[in-house]
């Protein structure tokens, strides 16, 4: 008989159970597995403490977990101890002889840069720096101090505030989540997620959305909002945050990013591009227990080339704000680590905004402030009036506090925040379950921007027997637990699911990842076992007033145009009506903040899938997928005709859908992120755990560099299923006519020399060759398609082999009608064609052949052309 998933976890609670980080790593699928940690004996938290496993028990910890907090999300305080003092002990589990007990150890691994560089006020941050100088020089120390510490004392579901300076009539400040929508209110938009933006490979789009995104938050009296996230990059496949950026490749993440921040900003609202840096996996985020948080180990040249590339890009177009990050960069945590803070951020990149905390990310007092963080959240932790002695007794000169004040005035002043800005937190109410004024913040000039952005990140893959679209369907089969909406859209108070966007998933399992500090024993379910998904979960997860799944959108076009739909979603191998036209099974690959996911692919959707493929000769399959997603388990199937990965695309996801499925749309998006064939040709598929000696202080070893993704194929010539930067339309297109112009008003100096401006220096952006070719549309569709330029560095054939074999520099998206040809043009400037000298601490040049490539995905590149420099 068929079975739904519930049934089948049922089963499985009684089976031994296999660590979930285990199941990631062997490659075996989740959904058999994976049981809601109630069901299979308990997450690690509910294990050490079984009171936990109680209704009463989970209440009386949301009860003390509120008390702690009393604002904002930081629900990350329930239960880790007080890390300050942590590493000299010589306690810990470690059962090592060698096991490393302290800290000190790991002295000297990220380098020491001080002191903290005062902010400059250059290039467009002159005017907000000198009005921010006249505001400080008019503030008592106790006033600076109020800024930089986040109070719980108001009211409101702001993620973070600072109090209001009546005095100097400074308003204060509502920090709220996030890159893809602002959570935890009423009245705005759930926007498509990063990895949609990124999978639309649409820079004008991604600023329509920044700036109605902004918009909203700014209508609700949010000063800062906490996003984008431009890392983690993607590093560690099964992360449970990757979702929230645009890609793994930091060049496409930084021009999104880029057009984000641009657009955000420009109407008033600071954002906080987050997380500063090597952020790349949940599990170990967090000190817990006597664990420290895990440490990215990042060399200097990977650093630039990967991981900090996006971050450029984000202070070059002038984010007011950078949050700094949980893990730990070589061993030293990031809101206290001198290099990046000091180093990176504030010298080489002249960055002029402030740097907050990432919440409760702070764990030393006079360390963070000398490294360079400017502001703490939620609460004042370990500044407040700590801080003020740590002043008086000379420990931290007053002079670093006026900087954290004057970084802080200046981004504001810099948005224009002084001025007719509304109150902040106006449009933030605690509690949405009790009387409030409506805020409306949602914007009907951006409706076509919500669909079409829902629209472009949906990617077709797999498109045999033009399957799609359909034609004129009699009758259409729809199947899976992924079609219709949950049965809850309903706030909650501060700890729902609907607060996290966990409606279709287990909420469970979610709150033991979550406040746990990503211990690694316990992970998320494979998939949102209870209705569609709109966006992952977490902090990033985004707050719908109003969805259209894909099942009621299905139903709307089906009732219109007088087509029979069946549908079953519930069983696991359902019945299927053998007179269907098109069968359409719909799935989910589910990811959340907090822990990360158990598996790259789950058996019970694939079992769902080839169950209705064995019985229908057309059978189409729909995956909300946060995170890559791998189909090898279904896809050559002979009746599987078509695949669209369908990511997270918002409140117009069912409405984009059904564009696209009956071809009102012609599908344009494009794999931000390589689908492999198994899960094993991947470089990192799950994080790093705390072993042998390092059991107290988990580490995760870069050692990969830069080959990460695509890279990695290249370099080892593994063919993937489906490459990055590809994906089908109804249409088809052709390349020709390629151009390589080298600038003649340039110098091809081997290093830049200009002056230090917001995000390096002033040189690196430089235009020094520009790349033209036609696009032509040769089918019968009207469509856009992305043409891609990618770029072979001169050391990539080098013995050393640190060069990837062509890396993404440019990247444009013309609409082109039937028949129609376009011209693009891409302009690679110095730091495009640039390696990161670790000698001379310099981008660097490369003398020689430089190799350009353009097509329409990384591995699909008819024009090939050469430039020497
Ligand atoms: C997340 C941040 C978020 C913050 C405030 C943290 O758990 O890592 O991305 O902005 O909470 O909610």
């Amino acid at each position: 008989m068929a079975r739904s998933f519930k049934e089948e976890q049922e089963d499985e609670s009684a089976a031994a159970a296999v660590p979930l980080h285990e199941t990631a790593r062997n490659g075996k699928t989740a959904g058999a597995t994976t049981t809601a940690a109630g069901q299979q004996g308990g997450s690690w938290l509910t294990r050490k403490v079984p009171f936990l496993r109680s209704r009463r028990g989970k209440v009386i910890t949301v009860i003390v977990i509120l008390l702690i907090i009393g604002g904002g999300l930081a629900g990350l305080a329930a239960l880790p101890k007080n890390h300050h003092d942590g590493g000299a002990d010589g306690g810990g589990d470690g059962t090592a002889a060698d096991a490393i007990t302290s800290d000190e150890h790991f002295y000297g691994e990220s380098p020491a840069v001080y002191p903290s560089p005062s902010m400059a006020g250059t290039g467009t941050w002159a005017e907000a720096f000198k009005k921010a100088q006249t505001l400080v020089s008019s503030m008592t120390l106790a006033e600076k101090l109020k800024l930089t510490s986040g109070t719980a004392v108001s009211r409101n579901g702001c993620s973070g505030v600072i109090p209001a300076i009546g005095r100097v009539n400074f308003t204060g400040l509502c920090l709220s989540d996030a890159g893809n929508g602002l959570r935890n209110t009423d009245f705005v938009s759930s926007w498509p997620s990063g990895i949609h933006v990124g999978a639309s490979w649409n820079k004008a789009l991604a600023r329509e959305r920044g700036e109605g995104m902004g918009g909203e938050f700014r209508t609700k009296g949010v000063n800062v909002l906490l996003g984008p996230v431009v890392g983690p990059v993607g590093r560690v496949v099964l992360s449970g945050r990757n979702w929230e950026g645009f890609s793994v490749d930091p060049y496409l993440t930084g021009s999104l990013a880029f057009e984000t921040i641009t657009a955000i900003q420009g109407v008033g609202v600071i954002t906080s591009t987050k997380h500063f840096i090597g952020n790349e996996q949940e599990t170990n985020r967090n000190p817990f227990g006597d664990v420290e948080s895990v440490s990215s180990n990042i060399d200097d040249r990977t650093m630039h080339e990967l991981y900090l590339w996006p971050f450029q890009d984000a202070v070059h177009a002038g984010t007011g704000n950078i949050m700094c990050s949980y893990n730990r960069v070589n061993n030293s945590y990031g809101c206290a680590n001198s290099k990046i803070l000091n180093g990176l951020l504030k010298s080489e990149l002249g960055f002029q905004g402030f740097v907050v905390s990432d919440w409760l990310a702070q764990h030393a007092g006079v360390a963070t402030a000398l490294a360079g963080m400017d502001m703490t959240m939620p609460g004042i932790g370990l500044w407040g009036p700590k801080l003020t002695e740590a002043v008086a007794n000379g420990s931290v000169p007053e002079s670093r506090i006026d900087d954290m004040a004057l970084r802080t005035m200046a981004a504001w002043y810099q948005m224009g925040q002084n001025k007719d800005f509304p109150k902040p937190g106006i449009g933030m109410p605690d509690d949405m379950n009790k009387p409030h004024t409506i805020v409306d913040a949602r914007n009907s000039t951006f409706r076509s921007t919500l669909l079409d952005g829902a629209v472009e990140g949906h990617v077709l893959v797999k498109n045999t027997n033009n399957a799609l679209p359909l034609k004129e369907p009699k009758l259409l089969s729809l199947f899976g637990y992924s079609a219709k909406n949950p049965d809850q859209n309903q706030p909650g108070g501060l700890l729902s699911p609907w607060t996290f966007g966990v409606s279709s998933s287990n909420f469970t399992e979610f709150t033991a990842g979550f406040f746990n500090g990503g211990t690694y024993s316990t992970g998320t379910d494979p998939l949102a076992v209870n209705g569609t998904i709109y966006s992952g979960g977490g902090s990033g997860a985004t707050s719908q007033s109003l969805t259209v799944s894909p099942f009621d959108a299905m139903v709307a076009q089906a009732y219109d145009d007088g087509t029979a739909l069946f549908w079953d979603f519930v069983a696991g191998e359902p019945n299927v009506n053998p007179m269907s036209d098109a069968c359409i099974v719909f799935g989910n690959a589910y990811a959340t903040e907090g822990a990360d996911r158990p598996g790259t692919q789950d058996a019970y959707t694939d079992n769902l899938i080839k169950h209705v493929a064995d019985q229908c000769a057309n059978t189409i399959v729909v995956l909300h997928n946060a995170g890559i997603r791998l189909v090898d388990g279904f896809v050559d199937h002979p009746n599987v005709t078509a695949l669209i990965f369908a990511h997270l695309p918002g409140e117009a996801s069912g409405k984009a859908l059904v564009s696209i499925l009956y071809g009102k749309a012609n599908p344009s998006g494009k794999l931000p992120y390589t689908i492999a064939k198994k899960e094993s040709e991947y470089p990192v598929v799950g994080p790093d755990l705390p072993t042998g000696k390092y059991k107290r202080f988990p580490q995760s070893n870069f050692t990969e560099g830069v080959f990460i993704d695509y890279r990695h194929f290249d370099a080892r010539n593994i063919t993937p299923r489906y490459e990055f930067g590809f994906g089908l339309s109804y249409s088809t297109f052709s390349y020709g006519n390629l151009t390589v112009q080298k600038s003649e008003m340039t110098e091809f100096a081997q290093f830049p020399s200009g002056e230090i401006v917001e995000g390096g220096q002033k040189d690196l952006w430089d235009v020094l060759v520009t790349v033209s070719a036609d696009v032509t549309n040769t089918g019968e569709v009207d469509g856009a398609e992305v043409a891609q330029l990618y770029v072979q560095l001169p050391s990539s054939s080098s013995a050393e082999g640190l060069t990837p074999v062509r890396q993404l520099r440019g990247f444009e998206k013309p609409f082109i009608n039937a028949t129609q040809t376009a011209r693009v043009e891409f302009q690679l400037t110095r730091r495009d064609l640039s390696i990161w000298d670790v000698e001379r601490q310099s981008w660097s040049l490369e003398r020689g052949e430089y190799g350009v490539f353009v097509g329409g995905s990384s591995r699909d590149l008819p024009l090939v052309g050469k430039v020497t420099v």
